[in-house]
């Protein structure tokens, strides 16, 4: 993959820099291919030889996207959009306009070129502004489609056959103002206004075309993406993330989070390399947890706190061995706690690559916090490897009695963008 240099990068318009001179874009201005010229503009171009990426990027364009296994950052902001235009042209000049101005949010340049003031007094400014002075702060921008998306615009024939809705599992408790959505837009970034820009920006090139359903916003990675990164903790205090599957693990991700050309035959085939995102917002009920003593903390997870090793061994990364016992002859990993009946072992070698975020969003107005874990999972099948693991969850993991689901979703994320491609002629066709 070719990367733009760090000198092309700062001929672009950076918001740290020079504010640049061109017209801002016009949201109506959305169709047609001036509005992409306008905005390709300045972008930088491929470099040739593939320097390294500057600190505090991560590379827009790729085999796969960004935001899946890049290392995961500190910050989220989630949303779920619907498509309200009927006008699958304006869809898809929509898509080629996120494209260019989410490459250019991850360089640290404003959406699009003219930005916050360079249209002059009299013009909707063309970016809001919020991340001006803000480096790039490895911004990452995932983009996924939802299986409504695909009944309309005449896309029905480029559906792949596995993006379909998830089927119900038991105790969940799934507000419906917090599910589904025609397209998915993760942003990831270690600045939380960064990621909120991002996706602002986006929603208002938008306008008229689509329209928030749903957003999270997350703070706290609760999974580790990469062997580099330490494992981080999850609102209950324990390491979440220890048997991730992780980057360096080329084989793991074949297998389990990319979808291969043989899942997806004919006119879906777009899907290849790409991946479906899981979206679970589940609420955790902290003030339940914070009065449960350790030993039982543990045993509903199956991992010591403080080192997060696997019961009955010692460090973090040590082996699961299920066989354990304890003095008084029963399991060290308890048959029900949550990571047994997790793991691979127990559910025919069926793995996920885990990148969710905690959350809280106020209190629940009962003197609680509305608190918890959004988990994302990325991987090559959700109905094969998601929904049998989470309906050995639903039916018996301890973890049950202080979490529950509220919210849900499935997009198919598709694969990179090669330097040539955009959103809209990669799902168009
Ligand atoms: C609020 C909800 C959840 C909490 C607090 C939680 C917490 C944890 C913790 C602390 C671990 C052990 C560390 C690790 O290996 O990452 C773990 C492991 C794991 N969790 Fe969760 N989890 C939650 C929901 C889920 C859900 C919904 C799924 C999938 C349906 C899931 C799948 C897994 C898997 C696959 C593992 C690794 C098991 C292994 O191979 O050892 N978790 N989780």
């Amino acid at each position: 993959m070719s990367l733009p240099s760090s000198e092309l990068r700062a001929s672009v318009t950076s918001r740290r820099g020079v504010i640049g001179t061109g017209a801002g874009l016009a949201v109506g201005a959305l169709a047609g291919g001036a509005a992409y010229g306008l905005m390709r503009e300045e972008m930088p171009a491929a470099h040739p030889a593939g320097p390294a990426v500057p600190d505090g990027q991560v590379p827009f364009r790729g085999v796969h996207q960004a935001g899946i296994v890049t290392p995961a950052q500190d910050r989220m902001h989630f949303v779920a959009l619907d498509v309200i235009t009927e006008d699958g042209e304006q869809l898809r000049a929509l898509l080629t306009a996120w494209t260019l101005a989410a490459e250019r949010m991850t360089y640290g340049a404003e959406a699009v070129p003219g930005g916050s003031v360079g249209g002059g007094p009299y013009r909707v400014p063309a970016d809001t502004g919020e991340a001006l002075d803000l480096p790039p702060s490895n911004l990452t921008i995932t983009i996924g489609y939802g299986p409504s998306l695909f009944d309309r615009f005449g896309l029905a024939h480029r559906k792949p056959a596995g993006l379909r809705e998830l089927p119900g599992f038991r105790g969940d408790d799934l507000d419906p103002a917090a599910c589904g959505g025609d397209i998915a837009i993760q942003a990831c970034a270690d600045d939380p206004q960064v990621a909120v820009h991002a996706v602002r920006n986006l929603i208002r090139l938008g306008f008229g075309v689509v329209a928030g359903r749903w957003s999270q916003l997350g703070f706290g990675r609760t999974s580790s993406t990469s062997t580099s990164q330490a494992t981080p903790r999850n609102l209950f205090g324990f390491k979440d993330g220890t048997a991730n599957i992780k980057a360096e693990d080329a084989a793991a991700l074949a297998r389990h989070v990319w979808v291969a050309a043989e899942d997806v035959p004919g006119a879906a085939e777009w899907m290849t390399g790409g991946s479906y995102l899981v979206a679970r917002r589940i609420r955790m009920h902290i003030e339940v947890w914070d009065r449960t003593h350790l030993q039982e903390q543990q045993d509903v997870i199956g991992r010591g706190k403080l080192a997060g090793e696997p019961l009955g061994q010692k460090a973090e990364f040590d082996a699961i061995n299920f066989s354990a016992k304890r003095t008084d002859g029963e399991p060290a990993i308890p048959l029900a706690s949550h990571v047994r009946l997790a793991h691979a072992d127990n559910l025919d070698g069926i793995k996920l690559l885990r990148r969710g975020y905690n959350f809280t969003d106020g209190s629940d107005g009962q003197g609680h916090l509305n608190a918890g874990l959004f988990f994302i999972a990325f991987m090559r099948d959700a109905h094969a490897q998601f929904v049998p693991m989470q309906r050995a969850l639903a039916a018996r993991d301890l973890l049950n009695e202080y979490i529950e689901h509220t919210g849900s979703a499935v997009f198919a994320c598709p694969p990179g963008l090669s330097e040539s491609q955009d959103w809209g002629a990669q799902l168009f066709g």
